[in-house]
């Protein structure tokens, strides 16, 4: 079952010359860690901000587990959480206050909302801070309160707009692996994020789009077994080279692609 089907979406913001979003189709299988991947300005966060709803499409419909997600449903975010690319926070709370508070949106007992709090808290060593207010934090630590809020209510798919920027290698491994562990449990992950390493050795599925537009969509299985047999062929492809090929206008590149005066 695909978790989220996007039909036809398309998006311009107002006074905007292009549009951000141009009859955009996707789908992202169950169970599986989905990597949105594109250029800067190519419509990533546009997209995610609209299956969050705090963004108007134009046109286009939006499925969660094949239900159609109309102007005026909430009751689809029960099951979804969201680390947006520019999260807002209540900066005069604690992490424990805001994480519970949080947690208090969802169907969950109280307990058992201080419980995962603290866990989580413990997981991401925010432990340090914890009785200080958020607007105190570094931005990586803000990131990781942000991410803690955003799985606390165990959602079915969450969605990550850059969530590893910031955040050192240590945490970064430990938040990958959790991701991992919460896909084995039936949650469906949707990460963006620039660092292609880190996405191919992550995901299972990736997509990349452009100007709007799904440019690219494969298993990565798939990808891996293309450069395997491009290797015998020595023409080793890697995401990096499949991204750029699929991306950038090679003609206007050429030109683009050097400073003048250096
Ligand atoms: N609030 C806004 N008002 C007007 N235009 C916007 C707004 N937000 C985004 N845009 C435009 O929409 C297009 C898509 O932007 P978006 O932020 O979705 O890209 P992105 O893929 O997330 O890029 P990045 O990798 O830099 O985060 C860009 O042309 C951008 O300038
Ligand atoms: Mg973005």
């Amino acid at each position: 079952m695909n978790v989220l089907t996007l039909e036809d979406i398309s998006k311009k913001y107002l006074f905007a010359k292009k549009l951000a979003l141009d009859d955009l189709n996707l789908s992202v299988s169950e169970n599986s860690i989905f990597g949105f991947l594109g250029p800067n300005g190519a419509g990533k966060s546009t997209t995610i901000n609209i299956i969050a709803r705090l963004v108007k499409k134009d046109t286009g419909k939006v499925y969660f587990r094949n239900q159609e997600i109309k102007d005026g449903d909430y009751e689809y975010k029960r099951q979804v959480g969201f680390v947006l690319e520019r999260p807002t926070y209540f900066e005069k709370l604690t992490v424990k206050e805001y994480l519970e508070f949080a947690g208090s949106m969802y169907d969950i007992e109280k307990n058992e909302i201080k419980k995962r709090a603290q866990e989580l808290i413990e997981f991401l060593e925010l432990s340090e801070k914890q009785n200080e207010w958020i607007e105190k934090y570094s931005a990586g630590m803000k990131k990781k309160v942000s991410l803690a809020a955003a799985i606390i209510h165990k959602p079915k798919l969450l969605i990550l707009d850059e969530p590893l920027e910031g955040i050192d290698p240590i945490s970064a491994k430990r938040i990958k692996d959790v991701l991992k562990q919460m896909v084995q449990n039936g949650t469906t992950v949707l990460i963006t994020s620039h660092v292609l390493d880190t996405i191919e050795k992550l995901c299972d599925e990736i997509a990349i789009i452009n100007k709007g537009k799904l440019v690219f969509q494969s298993k990565t299985e798939d990808i891996r077994s293309k450069i395997k047999n491009e290797i015998t062929q020595e023409t080793y492809q890697s995401l990096e080279e499949i991204f750029i090929d699929v991306v950038a206008n090679k003609s206007e590149d050429k030109q683009k692609g050097k400073l003048s005066w250096l």
